[in-house]
Formats: structure tokens, sequence, C-alpha cells
């Protein structure tokens, strides 16, 4: 098997918003302390079968386990994650495009993963869900989820997967609109860190 060569850019840095368009290295920043271990929010009684608890449980387990409130709750970046809201999606976004050129970056807002119909994935079904944990397969279709570490999420097995959409399903729904997508060389209205995979050209 051959593997690819991967460059982690292993720093973070939170841009305040602009207005111009000047260089990337103009955009201020800060260091970020994000290291929190953020609970899974708990079931809602009424949201699921008792006798799913246990699988339930398991995908409740499965969520802190991979890291997914970290980027998926507001705050949680910043080492304040805002646990009312815990999954409901980050007003804080993630380059997805190369932070060092001389365009702004793309960003992209981690969603709102709650089972709210309108603003989360209350609608999708168990299929889509297990494809954007395993595979990247997110709303927009077009490309992978680069921002989320689908990759390291892809050998989960069937019954890992429909724990955690189960799970996924028997939490509160949060009605809240994370920000729309930030196209590269556009200016952001909200803050974001640079976390990505770029390998130079030559
Ligand atoms: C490093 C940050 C990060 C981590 C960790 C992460 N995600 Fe995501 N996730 C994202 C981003 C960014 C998106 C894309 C949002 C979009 O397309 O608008 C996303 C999209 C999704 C989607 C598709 C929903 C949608 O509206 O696009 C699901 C479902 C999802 N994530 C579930 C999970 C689960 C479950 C885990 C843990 C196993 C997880 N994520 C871990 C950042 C992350």
């Amino acid at each position: 098997m051959r593997f690819p060569i991967i460059y982690f850019f292993s720093f973070l840095a939170l841009s305040s918003c602009a207005t111009d368009a000047p260089p990337a290295s103009a955009i201020s920043y800060e260091e970020l302390d994000t290291a929190t271990v953020i609970a899974s929010p708990p079931p809602v009684a009424g949201r699921y079968h008792p006798n799913d608890r246990d699988k339930i449980d398991r995908g409740a387990y499965m969520m802190e386990l991979l890291g997914c409130s970290s980027c998926h709750t507001n705050g949680a970046f910043d080492g304040e994650p805002d646990m009312g809201r815990a999954l409901a999606g980050s007003n804080t976004g993630i380059a997805f495009s190369n932070p060092l050129g001389e365009k702004y970056p793309g960003i992209i807002y981690p969603s709102n993963i709650t089972p709210d119909e309108e603003t989360g994935i209350g609608s999708w079904s168990d299929r889509q869900i297990g494809d954007a944990i395993r595979a990247g397969v997110g709303r927009h279709g077009s490309r992978r989820i680069v921002t989320m570490p689908w990759q390291g999420y892809s050998q989960l097995t069937d019954d890992d997967v429909a724990a955690m959409v189960a799970y996924l399903r028997s939490i509160k729904p949060i009605n809240y609109r994370v920000p729309k997508e930030v196209a590269p060389g556009k200016t952001a209205t909200s803050p974001f860190i640079y976390f990505g995979v770029y390998r130079s050209k030559r």
C-alpha cells in the first residue's frame, strides 16, 4: 500500500475579520488553548426506544472518543465550549484552502449535527449521516469535507456508525444556523482557525 505524503501545518491561528484584502500574512491571529474534552450531551427520553439505550450509550462514547464535539460545538476551539449548544455547530470556522497564499482562504463552519430538521441533520437519512462520518460526503456533495478528519473514521464498523447515528437522533434538537461557507479569496465575518493538510506542488 502506498501512503500519501502529508504535511500537517501544526499551528492554529485565529483571525479577526477585515474589510480590505491584505496578504494573508497581515491577518492578525492568536494562539488558542484547545485542550478541552467535551462530554456528549445526554439522550432525551422519548426520542429513543428504551431497548436501544445500550446502543445509544455506545454512540455517545464513540463521539467522545473521536472528538466530534471539539469541532461541532461553539467555543470549543477557544477552550470554552458552550455546553448548552453542544453539537449544534461552531461559528468559528476552519480554513479549507491554503491560508498561506496571497488571498484569504476559504472557510467552512462545522455544522449543526443535532437532529433539528431545519438547521441540523434531522432530515438526513442514516445513510447520509454515515457517509458524512466515514467518507466525508457532506451537504455540498461535490467535494469531501477536507477539514473533518473522516479518513480517521473510515474504518469504523457498520455497528459503530449505527450506534453514533442512533445517538445523534436521540439528543435534543437545537435550532442554530452556523455562518455560511466563505469562498477562497473572500473575507470572513466570523473568526476561523488554520488547521489543514496542504502539500506543495513540488
Ligand atoms: C476537525 C473538525 C471536525 C471534527 C473533529 C469532526 N467534524 Fe464533522 N464536520 C466538520 C466540518 C467543517 C463539516 C462540514 C460542514 C459543511 O459542509 O458545511 C462537518 C460535517 C459533518 C457532517 C455533515 C453535516 C453537514 O451539515 O454537512 C456530519 C454528519 C458530521 N460532520 C459528523 C461528525 C462526527 C460524528 C464526528 C466525530 C466522529 C465529526 N463530525 C468530527 C468538522 C469536523
